[in-house]
């Protein structure tokens, strides 16, 4: 196993996000770290998703009234006590024993989101009965891959529905991995004992023999990848609202909203699908402008990099409804199962309120572009 033994108490010397990281560095075997720190190919994405963040500078506004301030925000119809949902990450039982189920529970106590993956190691069921009776809870999602067999993808999709999920986010920047380098230097498998159990039952799909001018990509796997015509299916087999994550185009955010999708995700995978694709800091505002242009209200969420209380409130002030955290939650999970995984969410909802209060903005409202842009804030006289 890659955890031994479970850690349940955290090291006081665990003050942020990234010393949650050189912390799980420790615990974790080097196959698993691969595999949950890794980026595709050279890592140019996973590096400048962090990059793009720290190069925004805050611009601060002082003596603005504080009191009364708050994280809240509006977010599908609810109102939410602060903007953090954790990304959909598969196999937590990688991390710790109680993997998926750790982090619902933390997420639930802290008010914050959570996207089951897919390829979850923990029931899907198991964890909506852990989050759904917390009244302080943030959203249930369910994580979509579409299965080359629709017509367990559309089962899937009635679980996710039964057990109480509120919304479907259909994953759309990864038809194949990426390029795993990381992953295949250190001879990355799955340990026993943990897989995708929500997709038991699922037969492999049927391949015929390829001829040698043929592409084991093109010619098989990529026979069943998803197409914006599968989009129109899938709302056509749900009542659940259905998001886009790993939009970066602003042409696509454009055709998302035609396709009728209840909001977008900008994401790049955390840098494991396409290396060299933008950074999300870089790509947020020009989705937010897309879709700005023809929706008012439609939710764009972004993830990647996001490690400090600064980056959600810069995040927010390029249009962000909500960002999520990814790794940095495997972090807490490693280091101290859903104790480690609740102060992650700890430490970046108490960054972000301070953040909040060293810039003069009482509210997530007042976080704007001008935020980041002290010419463009000149110009206009704010
Ligand atoms: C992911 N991500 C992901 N996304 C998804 O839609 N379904 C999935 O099953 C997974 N699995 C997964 C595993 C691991 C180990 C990682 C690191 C990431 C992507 C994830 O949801 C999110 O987009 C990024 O992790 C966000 O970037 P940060 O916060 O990790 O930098
Ligand atoms: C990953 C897949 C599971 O990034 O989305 O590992």
């Amino acid at each position: 196993m890659t955890h031994t033994p479970a850690r349940q108490k955290l090291a006081s010397d665990i003050v942020t996000l990234a010393d949650h990281e050189q912390h799980a560095r420790q615990h974790l075997d080097d196959t698993a770290w691969a595999y949950f720190s890794g980026g595709a190919a050279d890592e140019i994405t996973l590096r400048a998703n962090r990059g793009a963040w720290d190069a925004l500078p805050l611009w601060p506004r002082v003596l603005r009234p504080l009191a009364g301030g708050h994280t809240r925000v509006q977010l599908l119809g609810r109102t939410l006590a602060h903007p953090l949902l954790l990304a959909p990450i598969a196999f937590q039982c990688m991390a710790h024993p109680d993997g998926e189920l750790a982090m619902a529970y933390a997420a639930a106590a802290l008010g914050a989101g959570v996207v089951l993956s897919t390829q979850a190691s923990v029931s899907l069921e198991t964890v909506a009965d852990t989050v759904l009776p917390d009244p302080g809870r943030g959203p249930l999602w369910f994580q979509l891959y579409l299965q080359h067999d629709r017509g367990f993808t559309q089962a899937l999709v009635q679980r996710a529905e039964a057990a109480g999920y509120e919304a479907l986010v259909l994953t759309v920047d990864a038809p194949t991995s990426g390029v795993r380098d990381r992953e295949r230097r250190a001879g990355f498998r799955l340990p026993p004992g943990v897989g995708p159990v929500n997709l038991a039952g699922l037969n492999a799909p049927a391949t015929a023999a390829l001829q040698s001018h043929q592409s084991a990509l093109f010619d098989a796997l990529l026979h069943h990848a998803p197409t914006w015509d599968d989009i129109t299916w899938l709302q056509s087999i749900t009542r659940l609202p259905v998001l886009l994550k790993g939009v970066l185009h602003p042409a696509d955010a454009r055709q998302a909203v035609s396709a009728g999708a209840a909001g977008l995700i900008v994401s790049n995978h955390g840098g494991r699908t396409l290396d060299t694709a933008p950074a999300t800091a870089t790509a947020l505002p020009r989705v937010v402008e897309a879709v700005r242009a023809v929706d008012a209200a439609l939710p764009v969420l972004v993830d990647g990099g996001i490690r400090r209380g600064t980056d959600v409130l810069k995040a927010m002030a390029l249009g962000a409804s909500a960002v999520l955290v990814g790794r940095p939650a495997v972090w807490g999970l490693t280091n101290a199962g859903a104790a480690g995984v609740a102060h992650v969410l700890r430490l970046l909802r108490d960054e972000l309120e301070i953040a909040m209060a060293l810039t003069g903005c009482a509210t997530l409202a007042d976080a704007s572009p001008a935020l980041l842009d002290v010419d463009a804030a000149q110009t206009k006289r704010l």
